[in-house]
């Protein structure tokens, strides 16, 4: 199985501890399968959506099998490379590749070193944990796809230099600037208080990339009257202009003349739609936004994330069609990683009390649930 990824002919690339491992990773084979929980599923007939319990490196070798070629979108994000503590989600290669080792040649010592590389909170260990995922990302995308990912400055430089060589520099499209705080902060250490994330997106193939909602407009008010200013009812001045790249708080946006608040401000405690103990849960009106340039609204294009966490994405695409009568279609894949019952008690008081496994993909799951109900005319708050 090859990731078809593009080759680099710029004659310069990031080099990294287990580099080559990681990309042979993206080409060997998985040994799972997937098996359908009806239990677990609504609706399985008539919605086409998906969510998929397991280690997205196997899901995404086995959605290369029926997905080759045929998502539209791809969003993710990751888990940060944070400095302050080791890397949770190294991948246990040892077990699962152990052939490849074998294939490698590799000795004792050297596997011993990139175990450990994996497991830290180093660059390299970061970088081959995402490779081979972006890689087979890749090959999922229809021609005129797009893969977006979302990042902190911890690791934008490194991974925009792996985007750069799996993509190709050309696919480069957008550096898309979120402000998750747009208030003031408390005096820390550092000179400036950190305010956003970056969200890269690449196509696969720039010549068939497709994305414009031209419909969708940002309107922006002007205290003085100048060339091109209308006025609204109020008596001020506004332009309607192309969305920009930098997204904070509340976007008054305008679609076919029809003027809505868009917020994709994050989600702090007193938040209607934050989840206890998620504290990288994205707001829905983010994923919309996005959504909106990249997905026709009636051809029942797949967006896939395939680090779901609380499912936002799932949720931003049901309200998104309940919206508009859209079509849109999603997969989601989240690994059953145990919740910390001192980092997020509610969350994991939650499963027990309801005697589900106290691990993310619960949540993932019980908030589609309840999304799904919410649309249909349940009413339900997605707080727990
Ligand atoms: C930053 S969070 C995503 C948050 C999400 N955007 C939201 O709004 O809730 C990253 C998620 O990826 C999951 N994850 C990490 N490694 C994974 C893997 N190998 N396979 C599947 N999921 C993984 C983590 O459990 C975590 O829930």
């Amino acid at each position: 199985m090859a990731a078809n990824s593009n080759s680099n002919d710029q004659g310069y690339e990031l080099t990294f501890a287990g580099k080559g491992l990681a990309r042979a990773m993206a080409d060997s084979p998985t040994g799972y399968e997937l098996k359908t929980r009806w239990d677990q599923s609504k609706d399985f007939d008539n919605t086409a959506n998906v969510v998929i319990r397991g280690d997205n490196l196997d899901v995404l070798k086995i959605l290369y099998q029926n997905y080759f070629g045929k998502v539209k979108m791809i969003y993710i994000d990751p888990p940060y490379n944070t400095r302050g503590e080791n890397f949770v989600y190294k991948d246990d290669f040892r077990q699962s590749d152990a052939s490849l080792i074998e294939e490698f040649g590799m000795n004792e010592e050297t596997t011993d070193f990139l175990h450990n590389v994996f497991g830290t909170r180093s660059h390299s260990g970061w970088l081959s944990f995402m490779y081979p995922r972006l890689k087979l990302a890749r090959s999922l995308l229809t021609d005129d796809g797009v893969l977006l990912v979302q990042i902190d400055s911890n690791s934008s430089h490194s991974l925009k230099l792996i985007l750069d060589e799996i993509f190709g520099e050309s696919n480069f499209k957008e550096e898309i600037i979120w402000e998750y705080r747009t208030g003031g902060m408390p005096a820390k250490s550092n000179c400036f208080g950190k305010k956003h994330d970056t969200i890269f997106a690449y196509s696969k193939q720039s010549s068939s990339y497709q994305f414009d909602n031209k419909s969708l407009k940002e309107r922006i008010y002007y205290e003085n009257d100048f060339f091109g200013c209308q006025t609204d009812a109020q008596g001020r001045y506004y332009v309607d202009v192309k969305v920009r790249d930098i997204i904070g708080g509340d976007i008054e946006t305008v679609e076919n003349g029809e003027v809505k608040i868009l917020s994709v401000k994050p989600l702090i405690n007193m938040s209607k739609e934050r989840i206890d103990g998620f504290a990288t849960q994205k707001p829905s009106g983010l994923i919309k936004f996005l959504a909106k340039f990249y997905l026709e609204r009636n051809e029942r294009q797949v967006l896939l994330d395939f680090f779901a966490g609380s499912g936002t994405t799932g949720d931003a695409v049901m309200q998104l069609n309940a919206e508009d009568g859209g079509n849109r279609k999603f997969i989601l894949v989240q690994s059953d990683e145990e919740i910390d019952p001192e980092k997020s008690e509610a969350a994991h008081k939650y499963c027990t009390d309801r005697n589900i496994e106290p691990v993310i993909s619960s949540i993932t799951l019980e908030r589609l649930n309840r999304a799904g109900e919410k649309i249909v005319g349940g009413g339900v708050n997605l707080q727990m």
